[in-house]
């Protein structure tokens, strides 16, 4: 029997930060399950080079260049993907940025940077597409994207996790006000994975925190970015139509109490 819940054939999907790494795997996933996906970043190279890999794909797709810590221009992009009638499906809103820096040497302005694209950023994404889907009247599923690092205490990541325990409770109201409307709002928080982001952070430090992180997991290794897209296209799909306000968590089990 196929899995017609998992079939996204005539939905729209836009999502954020798709230049790259949990962005880039979700926007291929969501295409090959038959969505047309509009890939959202600042990076038009990645961008480009994420339309070559959805090329071919049952839903294909359109790049956007996109700052999200801008409203009016997330606001301007939705309103290209909706154009002529077109209903907004799925948002995910996967763009975010990682500053590592102990607590007393992060300035204001670092702080700052890093709450505008991974808070401000994530609300604008989905306040648009919210806006988009309950004037069209359709139902819809939006995705944030939170972190590990909302589970513990990390040493070096007060933005990083500050920003994220926020999109958890960005996650938690918007399902309150929006599950009435037929939205349903959830968050995925991945553990370790192995994409530029970490790659970069890691680089310096001869992958001993990608070492630690694999350890640390009962299944011995770090996460991919195919972890985390297919997390989000369960929560996209309806296989999860009774999910909302949830927070889903592909990290080779490190959270869990043992
Ligand atoms: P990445 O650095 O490979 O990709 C992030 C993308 O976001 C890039 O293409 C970048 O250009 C885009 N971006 C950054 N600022 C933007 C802005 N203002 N407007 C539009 N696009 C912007 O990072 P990765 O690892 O793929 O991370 C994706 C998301 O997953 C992030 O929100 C990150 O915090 C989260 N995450 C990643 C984990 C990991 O271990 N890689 C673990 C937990 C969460």
């Amino acid at each position: 029997m196929p899995l017609t819940a998992y079939d996204l054939s005539s939905r729209t999907a836009l999502i954020t930060g798709a230049a790259s790494g949990i962005g880039r795997a979700t926007a291929v996933l969501l295409a090959q399950a038959g969505a047309t996906v509009h890939c959202a970043d600042l990076d038009d190279k990645g961008l480009r080079e994420t339309l070559e890999l959805i090329g071919g794909t049952p839903g294909g797709g359109e790049s956007h260049v996109l700052d999200v810590t801008d409203g009016a221009a997330v606001e301007a992009v939705v309103a290209a993907v909706t154009a002529d009638g077109r209903s907004l499906d799925i948002a995910a809103a996967i763009a975010g940025v990682l500053h590592i820096a102990p607590a007393l040497d992060t300035t204001d302005e670092d702080l700052n940077r890093v709450l505008a694209v991974n808070v401000t950023g994530v609300l604008h994404t989905c306040r648009a597409a919210a806006r988009a889907m309950i004037a069209a009247g359709t139902p819809g599923s939006l995705v944030t994207m939170a972190s590990g690092a909302v589970d513990a205490g990390y040493p070096g990541g007060l933005a990083y996790s500050m920003s994220k325990a926020a999109v958890v409770q960005l996650t938690r109201t918007l399902a309150t006000e929006l599950g009435p409307h037929g939205i349903r709002v959830n968050s995925v928080a991945p553990g370790w994975i192995r994409t530029p982001m970490t790659e970069r952070h890691d680089a310096g430090l001869n992958r001993t925190v990608e070492e630690s992180m694999a350890a640390r997991s009962p299944l011995g290794r770090v996460g991919r970015p195919e972890d985390v897209a297919h997390a989000v296209l369960h929560l996209a799909s309806d296989a999860s139509a009774f999910t909302t306000g949830q927070i889903i968590r592909p990290n080779g089990g490190v959270s869990m109490p043992w």
